[in-house]
C-alpha cells in the first residue's frame, strides 16, 4: 500500500525518520546515550581488521562505514564489491571478522563472498533487512536494520538504516577498543538520537525546491556528483540513484579526483552536484567547486547553513540543510539526493518503482 504517495519509492523516502528511529533503538539506549552491547560473536575488542563486502547501494553504505570504523574504532577496514572480493585472493586471517550488508539478504555475490570468508575461518556479521534471509541464516551475528519491507527497486530507507546500524556498530567498536571516551560515546549517540527529528524537518523543508530543480535536471544527459570524506560514497550513491531510475548518465567522484580526469568533461551541459557539509573537508571541496565554476560548469550545491554562508560561488541551485553533527551528515544528506533522483525520474515519466532491466533482489551472479 502506497498510502497517499504516488510511488513506493516516495513513501519509503518519507518513512525514513520513523524507521531510522526504530533501527537505532535496537543499537543505542536513548536515555543513557550509550550503545548497547554487540553480539559477542563479533569480538570488536580483539579484532585486527574488518572485511566488508556488499553490492550496489549496500556497498556504498559499507564505504561510509569504513570511514567510521577507522576513525572511531581505529579498526582497519578492507572493503570491496562482493563480485570482486571473492576473486581477489586477498590474504585473510582469523583475527579479522567479515561484515556483509544486504537489504534482501539473498544477493548471490554477497552470499558467495560470505561463504568464502566462512570457509577461511572468519566470524561473520550480517547487516540485513530481511531477517529470515539466507545471508542472515548463515551469519554468526545478525544486525537487523529494521527498515520494514522495501518495495521500490531503488534502495532508499534501507540505505539510511544500514548507515544508522553501521554508525552504531562503529561507536560500539570504538567503545570496546577504548578508542573513544565515554563522553565521546555520549555525544555521538546524542547526535544519532537527533536524527529522526532532523530528517523530518529536512524532508518537509526541501521538497518544493528539489521538485523545481528536478525539472531542470531532467533536461540534461550527464551529471557529475562530487564529495570528499563520507560525502564521497554519497556522491556515488547519488549518481547510482539518478541513473537507475531516470536513466540519465551520472558519475560519482571523489572531489579531489576532479583534476585527474573528469574535469575535461566540464561544460554547461553537465551539471555538477557538490555534496559538502561544513566539515573538515569543506574548504578543499569548495576549491574543487571553483575549478568547476571557472570552466563554465553549472553547480548544484548541497550544503548546510555554515557552508552556504562560507561560499560565495554562483550556483544553479543551493540546497541548504541544517548544521548537523558530522556522524549524522551522511544520513541527512542522503535525503536531498534521493528526492532529487526521485523527482527527476517522475518528470521523465519512467517507471520509478520498477526501472527497466533491474530486479529488487539479484540472485544470479
Ligand atoms: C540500488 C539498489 C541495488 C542494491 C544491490 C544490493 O538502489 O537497490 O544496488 O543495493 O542490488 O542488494 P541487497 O542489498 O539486497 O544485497
Amino acid at each position: 500500500d502506497k498510502g497517499n504517495h504516488r510511488h513506493f519509492m516516495e513513501k519509503e523516502i518519507y518513512e525514513q525518520p520513523e524507521v531510522i528511529s526504530h533501527a537505532l533503538s535496537n543499537y543505542v539506549d536513548f536515555h543513557s546515550h550509550t550503545v548497547k552491547p554487540v553480539d559477542a560473536a563479533i569480538d570488536f575488542k580483539n579484532l585486527r581488521g574488518l572485511a566488508i563486502s556488499a553490492c550496489g547501494t549496500a556497498y556504498l553504505a559499507g564505504l561510509v562505514g569504513k570511514y567510521w570504523f577507522e576513525r572511531y574504532a581505529r579498526l582497519p577496514v578492507e572493503i570491496d564489491v562482493a563480485s570482486e572480493f571473492r576473486y581477489r585472493e586477498m590474504p585473510l586471517s582469523k583475527d579479522q571478522a567479515a561484515l556483509f550488508i544486504s537489504q534482501s539478504g539473498e544477493t548471490a555475490d554477497t552470499l558467495a563472498c560470505l561463504r568464502y570468508c566462512h570457509d577461511e575461518g572468519l566470524k561473520i556479521g550480517a547487516i540485513v533487512n530481511v531477517k529470515e534471509s539466507t545471508i542472515a541464516r548463515e551469519a554468526d551475528a545478525v544486525f537487523p536494520i529494521l527498515a520494514g519491507p522495501e518495495i521500490g527497486v531503488a534502495s532508499t530507507k534501507a540505505f539510511t538504516c544500514q548507515l544508522a546500524v553501521l554508525a552504531s556498530l562503529a561507536i560500539a567498536a570504538g567503545k570496546a577498543r577504548g578508542t573513544i571516551s565515554p563522553d565521546e560515546e555520549r555525544q555521538l549517540v546524542k547526535s544519532l538520537a537527533e536524527m529522526p527529528r532532523i530528517m523530518s524537518l529536512v524532508l518537509n523543508a526541501i521538497q518544493p525546491q528539489v521538485e523545481t530543480l528536478a525539472r531542470d535536471l531532467s533536461k540534461y544527459k550527464d551529471v557529475l556528483y562530487l564529495g570528499r570524506g563520507t560525502s564521497y560514497p554519497l556522491a556515488m550513491e547519488g549518481a547510482l540513484k539518478l541513473k537507475e531510475i531516470s536513466y540519465i548518465h551520472a558519475e560519482g567522484y571523489a572531489a579531489g579526483e576532479l583534476k585527474h580526469g573528469p574535469i575535461a568533461l566540464i561544460d554547461e551541459n553537465m551539471p555538477v552536484i557538490v555534496i559538502a557539509p561544513h566539515d573538515r573537508f569543506f574548504d578543499k571541496t569548495v576549491s574543487n567547486m571553483q575549478e568547476v565554476a571557472a570552466r563554465g560548469g553549472r553547480i548544484i550545491f548541497i550544503t548546510d547553513e555554515k557552508g552556504a554562508a562560507a561560499s560565495k560561488l554562483e550556483t544553479m541551485a543551493t540546497i541548504v540543510l541544517p548544521n548537523v553533527a558530522e556522524i549524522i551528515a551522511p544520513m541527512v544528506f542522503s535525503l536531498p539526493i534521493q528526492l532529487l533522483a526521485y523527482h527527476t525520474a517522475v518528470f521523465m515519466g519512467t517507471d520509478v518503482d520498477q526501472p527497466r532491466n533491474l530486479a529488487k533482489s539479484v540472485t544470479v551472479e
